[in-house]
């Protein structure tokens, strides 16, 4: 279930902190990417050495480093979910207090990802008035509380303020991302260029690199959904989403008509060819034979087959353009769509095979929205923040 998932655990001055090592470890070893980041306080008590070495990433202490110039920023967007353990009764007051002066709080205040907090620290300072109030608040504003544990504190103090035991704090995570916003969701998403054989060996293809489709698979997976991408390039290792792979537009369709029954949302980002050679040569066209004419006929529509299923899901729809994007606007009727993303291929930072995206979303009443230039995984966060929108207001 964490294979895969991006997870920031944030450490912070108590003396709980050498146990946040093992839940580093924990983590990773159950396949889940993991950076850190601590306060200054915490490298009182653990060093960064230990995690880096841990995790493969150093951790971020300091919010004006030159290796990032916004590590808060960048640790916000890249969270599927952020830990915080131990959380002291400082870092805690500060979070509910908004005063984000170090890189764990502000990183906690920039991010959209849900948020575990593991508190540690004595009975005394656990039950103060200040910290009760606190941890409400937190609770209140939907921060996820793993309650420390009761028995034996540092100093040989017993009481209720130990860290929870960090295999139950990996099963909290768990539980966040089985229960995430889209937990009981039945998903396809469609990924890549497809490919139409002109003879065993040649065919006729296009530069999508299936990078979109993919971030939108994972990030679906990684809040609670169950996913299956049906892909044409190179079947990405994505744990906790079942993959199908196809090569031409006609293996494409049916893969995810014959899957349509069960399906709540379906997202077609691969890029579909329109036609196909109306002959595939059996064996290799040779240069002796002379120059061949390739003739075509259309493909299978996989979006209208998808739109005229009696299964018919909460279908998006993805139009790659070049030079501007007035016929994506046309397509939102014209294919039946609830949502279409259009993209100009032909624009920098846009092109088939970056890491990055500038999309804009056109909606069933005509209207649309033009999203920043983001990275795929971005755009992917953004594009599920909307279905769920829209998906409640149908
Ligand atoms: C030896 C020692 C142990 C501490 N253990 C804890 C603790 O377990 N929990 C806690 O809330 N504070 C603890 N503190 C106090 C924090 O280190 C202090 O409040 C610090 O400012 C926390 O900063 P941070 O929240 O930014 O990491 C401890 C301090 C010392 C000196």
């Amino acid at each position: 279930m964490l294979a895969g998932r991006r997870i920031v655990l944030g450490v912070t001055g108590g003396v709980a902190a050498y146990k946040a090592a093992y839940l580093a470890r924990r983590l990773t070893e159950r396949g889940a990417e993991v950076r850190v980041v601590m306060t200054p306080a915490a490298t009182e008590f653990i060093g960064t050495a230990t995690f880096a070495a841990l995790t493969g990433n150093d951790p971020v202490v300091d919010l004006f480093s030159d290796k990032d110039p916004s590590p808060h920023t960048s640790l916000a967007a890249w969270a599927d979910v952020v830990v915080v353990a131990p959380a002291t009764a400082s870092t805690l007051s500060r979070l509910a207090s908004g005063e984000s002066s170090n890189a764990l709080i502000a990183t906690l205040i920039a991010t959209t990802a849900p948020v575990l907090l593991a508190p540690a620290m004595h009975t005394e300072m656990w039950e103060h008035e200040a910290t009760r109030h606190n941890v409400a608040t937190l609770k209140e504003w939907g921060y996820h509380i793993v309650e420390p544990d009761s028995g034996e504190l540092a100093g040989g103090d017993v009481g209720v303020g130990r860290l929870a035991d960090p295999d139950a704090i990996v099963d909290a995570i768990e539980s966040i991302v089985i229960n995430g916003p889209l937990a009981g969701l039945h998903v396809i998403v469609t990924s890549g260029g497809t490919r139409e054989a002109i003879d065993p060996v040649r065919y006729i293809g296009n530069r999508s690199s299936g990078k979109m489709g993919n971030a939108i698979a994972r990030v679906a997976a990684a809040r609670g959904a169950t996913v299956t991408l049906v892909t044409a390039a190179d079947a990405p290792d994505l744990s906790g989403v079942e993959t199908v792979s196809v090569e031409s537009a006609d293996e494409m369709a049916q893969a995810v008509w014959g899957r349509l029954e069960g399906c709540d949302v379906a997202v077609m980002a691969a890029a579909v060819a329109d036609f196909k050679p109306s002959v595939q040569g059996t064996t290799k066209i040779k240069r002796d034979s002379g120059l061949p004419t390739v003739s075509f006929v259309p493909t299978a529509d996989v979006l209208k087959g998808v739109h005229e299923s009696e299964n018919r899901p909460f279908l998006v729809g993805f139009a790659a353009e070049t030079g501007g994007l007035e016929d994506a606007a046309a397509k939102v009727k014209r294919k039946g769509v609830d949502l279409l993303v259009g993209n100009d291929v032909s624009r920098s930072g846009s092109e088939f095979g970056s890491d990055t995206n500038q999309v804009t979303l056109f909606y069933k009443d005509g209207s649309s929205k033009a999203l920043p230039l983001l990275d795929k995984d971005d755009v992917a966060k953004a594009l599920w923040d909307e279905i769920v929108a829209l998906r409640g207001a149908i």
